[in-house]
């Protein structure tokens, strides 16, 4: 089978046996082999001739590989650079990675595995050719100083109830799933308002065990509880004049909430151990990723304390009903990872984004930032590429179909209706084979994948009946003279079958 497009690749290694292996392989893809013997040769002909890859030797006489990839860089920025080596060591593979080359062999290497490397580097090449295309700016930094970004509508609409509520004294109840940005928003609020000089702070109602919260809140006396050695002011009081945020307020205890409601009812507090009261004022913003209805109705939450925070609501919509935002924060994030190290931002591929676009996001913005930087370490060269995302964003666990793709009849006709791969003994290696043939083909831009695979059943029934047709005609449930058909076929196109 050749690749399904031809390119340029140049082979830069001083071993000439080595040189005309590599150029009989790569040259049987349909590819054209440039020939280079020493690294300053190579960095001439990437000059002239552009290659689209190039396989460069680490040791040779004259500039090392890792020397001659810097200068490659000048050379031919656009090449996917793959570095050999037949002394690894770690610092090398440090070096390859960091001064741009697309991935690192070890020698010896078995040929297949590495033309299937140039056809995968291809495929990001191709994708990087694109990227740059569509390569601008959707947002400037400076625009954002709250943090928050966000053209949608459901964000607009955010924003505006930001505004609205910001100077009045209000108590917000921000709610939204996790990651959402609600104590973005809790601090843009504080940040808006009258008490702008006062105080902030968040106090985590989840992370604090319950037999601490109230003292945390509303501080102790000296010898109030063992280990009550001094006294402490709480969270309340050192916020007078400012803003506290209760977060998590779903996970506080009924108890807690009592107390909590009558410090926002009166605007006191009195300390743990203690008989005086305090008189503080504070705006009040809480936020929960739980559903606080619910739990009033459950009578996990006080009703009353739930209407004294609803005075005002802001819901954070999901990150997967507003994909729009989808570019504009990628693109703010990675222009803010890049000022962090004083570098230039990142581009990013038209694979990667639709498969960001594509996921669901059940961690929303956090989940975001947390994969864009990821991704911006691992990314090799100027622009991320799809292999630079975590698997769960490439193939997102969604609900197993009920039955058997329609596609193949007879599959659909097996009694049992549970995916195929989930029926094997080999169930998990198989879904890992069907993931393979599948990632492989979206980087060649689809070939027929429905005949990949009937290629690959069909060749392991006819081994394993050692090329009895009749038999694997059975075993794989079509008739013979479709697998007759199917056989005739795949021995033109060049692909070997047990016969
Ligand atoms: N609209 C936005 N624009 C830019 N960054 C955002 C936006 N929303 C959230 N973020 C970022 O996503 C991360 C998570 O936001 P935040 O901590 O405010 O979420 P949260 O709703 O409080 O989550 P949790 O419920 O898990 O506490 C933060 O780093 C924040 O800066
Ligand atoms: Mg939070």
């Amino acid at each position: 089978m050749s690749s399904p497009v031809p390119a340029k690749v140049l082979v830069i290694d001083d071993d000439k046996d080595l040189r005309y292996s590599l150029k009989r392989a790569l040259a049987g893809q349909g590819h054209t082999v440039i020939e280079a013997d020493s690294g300053e040769t190579g960095v001439a002909l990437a000059k002239r001739d552009q290659p689209d890859v190039i396989l460069l030797d680490n040791r040779m006489g004259g500039m090392t590989g890792i020397e001659t990839l810097q200068m490659l860089r000048g050379a031919q920025p656009q090449a996917m650079v793959i570095l050999m080596t037949a002394f690894g060591t770690t610092q090398t593979a440090i070096e390859a990675m960091k001064f741009g080359a697309y991935d690192y062999v070890m020698k010896p290497f078995d040929q297949a595995k590495l033309i299937a490397l140039v056809d995968r580097a291809l495929g990001a090449r191709r994708d990087l050719a694109s990227a740059g295309k569509s390569a601008r700016s959707l947002v400037n930094p400076a625009d954002y100083k709250e943090g928050i970004v966000g053209s949608s509508e459901p964000m607009q609409e955010v924003l505006k109830s930001i505004g609205q509520v910001a100077a009045s004294d209000a108590t917000v109840l921000i709610t939204g799933e996790s990651g959402t940005g609600k104590e973005l928003v809790a601090r843009c609020i504080a940040q808006h308002s009258l008490r702008a000089k006062g105080p902030f702070m968040a106090v985590n109602c989840a992370a604090i065990p319950e037999n601490l919260i109230e003292s945390e809140l509303f501080g102790h006396e000296k010898g109030a509880f063992t280990g009550a050695a001094a006294m402490k002011p709480g969270k309340f009081e050192l916020c007078d004049g400012g803003t506290i945020f209760l977060d998590e307020i779903g996970d506080m205890s009924l108890p807690t909430q009592t107390k909590v409601l009558r410090a926002i009812q009166d605007g006191e507090i009195q300390r743990v151990g203690g008989t005086t009261t305090l008189k503080v004022s504070v705006r009040l913003v809480a936020a929960t990723n739980k559903d606080l209805e619910a739990m009033v109705a459950a009578r996990q939450f006080r009703e009353d304390l739930f209407y004294r925070l609803n005075v005002f609501r802001i819901r954070l919509p999901a990150l997967r009903h507003r994909k729009d935002d989808i570019p504009l924060l990628i693109d703010y994030m990675l222009q803010r990872q890049a000022a962090a190290k004083k570098l230039r931002p990142k581009r990013l591929s038209n694979e990667a984004l639709d498969a960001l676009m594509a996921h669901d996001w059940p961690g929303n913005v956090r989940e975001l930032e947390n994969v864009v930087q990821r991704a911006n370490v691992l990314a090799k060269g100027e622009t991320i590429l799809a292999k630079d995302l975590p698997q769960e964003v490439l193939n997102p666990r969604r609900a197993a179909p009920p039955t058997a793709p329609a596609a193949a009849p007879s599959f659909a006709a097996a009694p049992a209706a549970a995916p195929l791969a989930e029926t094997t003994a080999a169930g998990a290696s198989m879904a890992a084979a069907y993931e393979a043939i599948y990632r492989q083909n979206r980087l060649n831009d689809g070939k027929n994948i429905l005949s990949v695979i009937e290629v690959e059943m069909i060749r392991r029934a006819m081994e394993e009946t050692r090329g009895n047709q009749l038999r694997s005609a059975m075993i794989l449930g079509i008739n013979r003279s479709t697998l007759k058909k199917r056989l005739i076929e795949m021995r033109e196109a060049g692909i070997k079958v047990f016969s």
